[in-house]
């Protein structure tokens, strides 16, 4: 069997690397030539733990091949997936240009011979049914599975190898069948695979995530379901925290003991500066879009919309409250761009917003650093231009008069109070992803500043 995935991003190039570390021949193909060359040298263009060790033997093996060529990958080919990015409109509706292009230039070079089109990208309902009646009408000989991703950035590969669950719909059993043999097989492979990439198998060996086969619509309204589902379980904490900042309770508290029945779980309830990334915003606002355009008002996500985008403002204002004016000149550091830990992907990034606004609203002279996000042409241009990029952590948070932990990555909470304190020059300490406590800040001498807390 042999497979080629379109679109060689966070998404793609994962799966893609998988399956080549399975056994199977995998053209990863991308009109990116810069991301191409990148991958053909053996690693990955964008930083995902563990992963460069399964793109370096992937591509050594011969078993993934980066290519710009349809002709030269499609000929082969028998299960093609579809991986391209699904951006918003203006409007918040989803952009659909990149995955219609794809089916263009499937239509066009494949002739009359038999395949499997397997869309990964979240797509709106609908969208397959649209797609299906094209490749009936161009005569193909195609059929259809919707195979919506679940992957988080950060943990990719173990949520790939251990996956939850796999959901396949389409009208076409023997199809999807194949697709769901695909993921079997690999599961099969996943203990090789996890020791090649340096994944530690231990406490998950046992994992068997659901096969759950559904229809096509059924199956693209799961996954934008779920990440809606979650985004509002994030924004209800951070509601909840505002209060928790009236009344002088503790959000973690709250949350701690509200998360303790299981019908409600505790993940997902951390108060923080709100939700970003290529996902979450998009399939929210491309859900509202949805619901629309089938005469349904989905009240609640206009919210979610609304609350998260506050969020950063929030916590900027809040410390000025709390100094009793802005931060006119004020030395602060932003630590963490990524729009989470454990990835460079800055994509509506909050953290980013914050930083911003502490320079074009609060009047502080800004310096930022992360541990990967920095060297991004993306993240650069985001970034107000009176920021400083600062390479080195401790150079970073040297002499700030405020310090603001922006995104929770492991290299800034894992440094102590005291450490923070002995290098900063003043004594703001605004824990945006309320990852510290708030006592052990105040011990070191240190203001703290949380949210919801
Ligand atoms: N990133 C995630 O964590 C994640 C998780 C689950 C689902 N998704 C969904 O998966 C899809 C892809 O997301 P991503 O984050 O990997 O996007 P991405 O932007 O990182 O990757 C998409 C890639 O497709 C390439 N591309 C665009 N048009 C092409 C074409 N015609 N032929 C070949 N290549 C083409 C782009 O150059 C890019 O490299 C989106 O729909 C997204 O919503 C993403």
């Amino acid at each position: 069997m042999v497979i080629t995935i379109i679109g060689a991003g966070y998404v793609g190039l994962t799966q893609a690397t998988i399956f080549a570390n399975a056994g199977f021949k995998v053209y990863a193909l991308e009109v990116d030539q810069n991301r191409v060359d990148i991958i053909k040298s053996g690693r990955s263009f964008f930083y995902e733990a563990n992963l460069d060790p399964l793109v370096e033997n992937a591509i050594k093996t011969g078993m993934l091949i980066p290519t710009t060529s349809y002709e030269d990958a499609l000929a082969e080919s028998d299960v093609i997936f579809s991986c391209v990015g699904t951006p918003d409109n203006p409007d918040g509706s989803s952009n659909l240009t990149y995955v219609f292009d794809v089916v263009d230039k499937i239509i066009n070079t494949i002739g009359e011979s038999s395949k499997i089109l397997v869309q990964k990208s979240t797509v709106p309902v609908g969208t397959g049914e649209k797609i299906i009646k094209l490749l009936t009408d161009s005569g193909s000989n195609v059929s259809y599975v919707s195979n919506p991703e679940f992957l988080r950035e950060g943990s990719a590969l173990i949520d790939s190898l251990w996956f939850d669950r796999i959901v396949v719909g389409s009208n076409d059993k023997t199809a999807s069948d194949k697709v769901l043999d695909l993921y079997k097989l690999v599961t099969g492979q996943r203990g090789n695979i996890a020791a090649r990439a340096g994944i530690s198998t231990s406490g998950r060996d046992s994992k068997e995530g659901e096969y759950i086969t559904t229809s096509v619509n059924s199956a693209e309204l799961i996954k934008v379901t779920a990440n809606a589902f979650l985004a509002t379980k994030i924004t209800f904490a951070n509601s909840i925290a505002k209060l928790a900042d009236a009344t002088h309770a503790d959000i973690n508290e709250v949350m701690h003991a509200v998360g303790a029945d299981p019908r409600i779980g505790r993940s997902f309830l951390n108060a923080g500066r709100g939700f970003g990334g290529g996902c979450f915003p998009k399939d929210v606002s491309g859900l509202i879009s949805s619901g629309i355009e089938y005469g349904v008002e989905i009240d609640i996500l206009h919210a979610v919309t609304q609350e998260n985008e506050s969020m950063p403002s929030y916590i900027v204002e809040k410390v000025i409250d709390h100094e009793n004016g802005p931060l006119t000149g004020k030395n602060v550091t932003v630590l963490g761009l990524a729009y989470k830990a454990g990835t460079s992907d800055t994509r509506r990034s909050p953290s980013i917003k914050i930083a911003n606004l502490l320079v074009e609203h609060a009047g502080a002279k800004v310096k930022v650093h992360d541990p990967v996000a920095m060297q991004d042409r993306q993240t650069l241009d985001a970034l107000a231009d009176d920021i400083t990029v600062i390479n080195d952590l401790t150079e970073a948070i040297q002499n700030a008069d405020a310090v603001f932990i922006a995104t929770d990555w492991p290299e800034f909470t894992s440094l102590s109070p005291s450490h923070y304190a002995d290098l900063m020059s003043g004594k703001i300490f605004v824990d945006c992803m309320n990852s510290f406590s708030p006592d052990a800040i105040r011990a070191a001498g240190l203001t703290y500043v949380g949210v919801g807390r």
